[in-house]
């Protein structure tokens, strides 16, 4: 199908570089949000390992799932402008009211540097934030 065929395309792609295990699963991660078993099967294949070599690797690195991640994410810009506007002091916070039931993203800007701090939820912008007005969109994530 589709997805398989990109996925070897992104096999392909480094196909010859040294190492190329890593790069093609942080794409694959990056691409679809997870590398399920039909995933690491394909990347298997491309590379010549066993199923049970790629998912020992993928089980092993925090960055990689096996599921795509349910859970609503807002992504905090954490690059100069919105360090210099004080994003910094809000991130434990925000950590907090996030909980295991949301998921934050660090972002590193979104364009909207003079009037930051700002965050992302899904395609809506908010901008200007405080500690208060953060945890009040977390909880509403
Ligand atoms: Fe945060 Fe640009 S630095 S939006």
């Amino acid at each position: 199908g589709a997805i398989a065929d990109r996925i070897e395309r992104i096999c392909v792609a480094h196909e010859g570089s040294e190492g190329p295990l890593l790069p093609i699963l942080h794409e694959v991660q990056a691409t679809f949000g997870c590398i399920d078993t039909a995933a690491e099967t394909i990347i298997a294949r491309c590379l010549n390992l066993s199923r049970a070599e790629v998912h020992g690797v993928v089980s092993f690195y925090h960055d990689f799932q096996a599921e795509p991640d349910p859970r609503p994410v807002v992504q905090i810009c954490r690059a100069e402008a919105c360090k210099a506007r004080g994003v910094e002091k809000l991130v434990a916070g925000a950590r907090t009211a996030a909980g295991d039931r949301v998921r934050i993203e660090d972002v590193y800007c979104l364009g909207l540097c003079s009037v930051g701090p700002n965050a992302r939820i899904g395609d809506q912008m908010h901008a200007r934030l405080d500690a208060e007005a953060l945890a009040r969109l977390i909880d509403r994530a």
